[in-house]
């Protein structure tokens, strides 16, 4: 179990247990995370999961794969860091992540 704080669009902190084997797409739906709908459930086609990596950890979490970004590419708010939150693992190496949810496009 890790600790992982969202940020969302007002600047409002939230910080929430985050079980490994879970993405973190599922993490901030069940912990009701303002701006996070995820209308396709973690399927990758919907983008209405799409986060703001803080910039220090960008290194540290898995790499983005042709599909997320392609769908990436399809946002007017996209930030060299953002990311499809469905599309990143939970595991003990994001203790202390820091993701933000950005205003909608
Ligand atoms: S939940 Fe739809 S793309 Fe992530």
């Amino acid at each position: 179990m890790v600790q992982v704080v969202f940020v969302d669009s007002s600047g409002r902190e939230q910080v929430v247990s985050a079980r490994g084997g879970f993405t973190l797409m599922e993490v901030a739906v069940a912990n009701g995370v303002d701006g996070i709908r995820a209308d396709c459930g973690g399927a990758c086609s919907c983008a209405t999961c799409h986060v703001l990596v803080d910039p220090t950890w960008l290194d540290r979490i898995s790499v983005v794969k042709a599909f997320e970004e392609d769908l990436l590419e399809s946002l007017d708010n996209r930030a060299p860091n953002s990311r499809l939150s469905c599309q990143i693992s939970v595991d003990d190496h994001l203790e202390g992540l820091r993701v933000s949810v950005p205003a909608a496009a």
